[in-house]
């Protein structure tokens, strides 16, 4: 098989930057990710990731002990959870621990069949570039297909075969039919607050994986994870969590999105650089949640309460 080099393929490819993140902007990812790597460059919305170094990680649950058991079991998993829940992390984490590379697709709108498994490409001679789907079967990768229900609809099509016992991956274009290996495993991330009518897995499709849900970590867990995170002291620490909390309690009060993990840890990070309590949380919590002014000044009111100085 011809090798394409990286060039060759961002001149033929349009699309956005090659994200290094996943679907959240996980922070730490950024280090395993070589995103001039030559498999890396072959993709714009997705990317391999040797986990090397253990990613912070305090297990909320049994999600690990879980996760360990559908890995030597074969069977795939659903992250189920709001933004910012830890699902991205928890993967990067899983990844080390069974120490697997980690492929990960940013499914969109646009996404189709053709961007898992592969295509040709011409120009001079005809290469196949194989998809990060195929290439994370062929190298017994764990493929995380972040916001799945975000796809077109014929990626479904494609993941079935792969989600029962078979294991099977067929490549129509080149007449192969792969078998994952017993160190692949699919995962895919799904969020059930932002889904529509329009936009909803198929019950054939969901019924096809074992869920683990996440939710935000108790306060406990939270305040250690935003101090470690961010690096803030723990009393500033606490009190972020304990705004996250009475954000929470908003829920419906018009918020699609309660104030996530991620966006403490973002506030902490502030206040860690400089920023006055208060407009950290601004910054970081208040804007981002909502544009609606009268949820906003809510939200303003109980930072007021928890940064009273
Ligand atoms: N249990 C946890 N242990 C350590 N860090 C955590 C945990 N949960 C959340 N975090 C922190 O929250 C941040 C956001 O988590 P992450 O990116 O994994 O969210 P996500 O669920 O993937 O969100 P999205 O659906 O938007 O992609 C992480 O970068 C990390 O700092
Ligand atoms: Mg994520």
């Amino acid at each position: 098989m011809s090798f394409i080099s990286p060039s060759m393929l961002q001149a033929s490819t349009a699309g956005p930057a090659t994200r290094a993140g996943g679907g959240g902007d996980d922070q730490g990812a950024r280090e395993d990710v070589d995103v001039e790597s030559p498999v890396n460059a072959r993709w714009t919305d997705a990317q391999v990731a040797e986990v090397s170094e253990e990613p912070f990680y305090l297990p909320v649950r049994d999600e690990v002990t879980v996760f360990e058991a559908a890995y030597a079991r074969r069977l795939p998993v659903m992250l189920k959870g709001p933004t910012g829940a830890g699902k991205t992390r928890f993967l990067r984490y899983m990844a080390w621990r069974l120490g697997r590379p980690l492929v990960t697709v940013a499914c969109h709108d646009d996404l189709t069949a053709s961007d898992l498994l592969g295509r040709y490409l011409t120009g001079g001679e005809t290469v196949w570039i194989d998809g990060p789907l195929t290439h994370a079967v062929r190298i017994g990768a764990i493929c995380y297909l972040d916001e799945i229900v975000e796809a077109r609809k014929d990626t479904t099509v494609v993941i079935h075969p792969l989600t029962d016992d078979r294991r099977r991956l067929r490549l129509e274009k080149t007449g192969e039919l792969l078998v994952a290996p017993p160190e692949f495993m699919l995962v895919i991330s799904y969020n059930p607050g932002y889904q529509s009518l329009t936009k909803n897995l198929k019950p054939s499709t969901r019924q096809r994986f074992v869920a683990i849900d996440f939710d935000f970590p108790p306060p406990g867990l939270e305040v250690e994870i935003v101090a470690h995170e961010s690096g803030v002291d723990r009393e500033t620490a606490r009190r972020l969590v304990q705004l996250g909390g009475l954000i929470r309690n908003l829920r419906d009060a018009g918020l699609d999105e309660p104030a996530s993990t991620r966006l403490l840890v973002y506030a902490g990070l502030l206040i860690h650089s400089g920023i006055a309590p208060r407009r950290a949380c601004e910054l970081a919590i208040a804007a981002p949640i909502s544009d609606d002014p009268a949820v906003r000044e809510a939200v303003l009111d109980l930072v007021a309460t928890v940064f009273p100085e």
